[in-house]
């Protein structure tokens, strides 16, 4: 009798649980069932737009700022932090009850020019920077869950790129590598004892020598102890053929065994556009979902891939189009009228079947 009672309960909570799954019917329901986090940059001054707030809202359990959160966008003069879009930016997460990814405390661009031609010393440089990662930090204390603190420092080949904050000037530890890297990951730690702190980079999706080199510092940082919690992967895909996805799910697998979470962070992938922004082939939406699939199944395979973002979510705003003079667009998973397209369709069947899976 207790057996078969079992069994039947048994049955019950799985009709239940399939049945709750069932009832989702949106990334975010999934996402949540999934108890991951599904998320979209965003700019501020698009909330008041009705179908963008609802969307966004509706579809996802994350956001980051695109911009607002930046140097070139937060720091106007030496003197100024304009915290005001960052702001508002957290104030619609917290009435839709969405997490705020931050992006980013240390990048070689979109820094405000007092600062690039300021002809500041190193010494100047390091002050600068300690002060801006402690004073943002502090400001979005316990409304932001994670920061990018570092973006982008690596060139294609593994070696670490020339810029205002490693070598022109640099805070003072040019020719160390990424010391001056670790300096900004100390200094995060200090301002905020509790923020996911992480660093964030493109084409490092497949296993390549700028994987390679990222994988080699954070499993430096690791061992040595230097404050990191994770690793972003950002996914633009800008050219449908060019990717080495094969090796992507290996890549995040290795990053997981360290210890560290992985986020895919900017996903986009550009399609082939005539001069009217239509796609070139109609055909190229349904390998652009197969890209979002497989992307997504990379990382949703990886119990340490926590977070899974698109760097907008509607082809309306993009930056794309800009990047490429025209040649690409249509890159997100809901159209310039906030349809879903098959990208879309993609990532939902990804979210649902993890969502099944205990
Ligand atoms: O805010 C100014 C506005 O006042 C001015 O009128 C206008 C015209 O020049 O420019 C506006 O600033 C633009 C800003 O986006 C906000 O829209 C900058 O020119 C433009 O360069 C900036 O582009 C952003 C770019 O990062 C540089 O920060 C893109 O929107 C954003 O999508 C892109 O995102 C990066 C990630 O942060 C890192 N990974 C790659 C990704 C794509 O490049």
């Amino acid at each position: 009798m207790m057996r078969a009672t079992l069994s039947g309960v048994g049955v019950l909570v799985l009709l239940f649980a399939g049945g709750a799954v069932c009832a989702a019917q949106t990334l975010r329901e999934h996402a949540d069932r999934a108890g991951l986090l599904v998320g979209a940059a965003v700019e501020p001054r698009y909330f008041s737009e009705p179908e963008y707030a609802a969307t966004l809202a509706r579809e996802f359990n994350m956001l980051t700022a695109e911009n607002v959160l930046k140097w070139g966008a937060i720091r106007p003069s030496r003197a100024r932090f304009e915290f005001g879009p960052g702001d508002r930016l957290v104030a619609f997460a917290r009435k839709h009850r969405m997490k705020v990814r931050g992006h980013t405390l240390l990048w070689s661009e979109y820094n405000p020019r007092w600062l690039v031609e300021g002809g500041f010393t190193p010494a100047e440089m390091s002050a600068m920077l300690r002060e801006h990662i402690t004073r943002v930090m502090r400001h979005y204390r316990g409304k932001i869950f994670a920061w990018d603190v570092v973006n982008e420092v690596f060139l294609a080949d593994g070696s670490v790129e020339p810029s205002v904050w490693y070598d022109r000037p640099g805070i003072g530890l040019k020719g160390k590598g990424t010391a001056y890297v670790e300096q900004a990951f100390r200094w995060a730690r200090e301002a905020d004892p509790d923020v996911l702190l992480f660093y964030n980079d493109y084409d490092t999706e497949g296993i390549n020598p700028k994987s390679d080199a990222v994988y080699a510092m954070v499993k430096d940082f690791k061992r040595r102890g230097v404050p990191i919690d994770g690793v972003g992967i950002q996914a633009h895909i800008v050219d449908l053929e060019a990717k080495d996805l094969a090796t992507m799910e290996a890549n995040v697998a290795r990053l997981v065994a360290l210890g560290l979470q992985v986020h895919i962070t900017e996903m986009d992938v550009g399609l082939p556009v005539d001069a009217a922004g239509r796609p070139r082939d109609e055909a190229a939406l349904g390998r652009q979902a197969e890209i979002y699939r497989q992307v997504a199944e990379a990382c949703l395979r990886q119990k340490g891939c926590t977070a899974f973002q698109t760097w907008g979510f509607t082809d309306k705003y993009t930056w794309i189009p800009d990047f490429t003079k025209g040649a690409k667009g249509l890159p997100l998973p809901f159209d310039s009228r906030y349809a879903p397209k098959p990208a879309y369709e993609a990532l939902l069947e990804a979210f649902r079947r993890r969502a099944l899976t205990p």
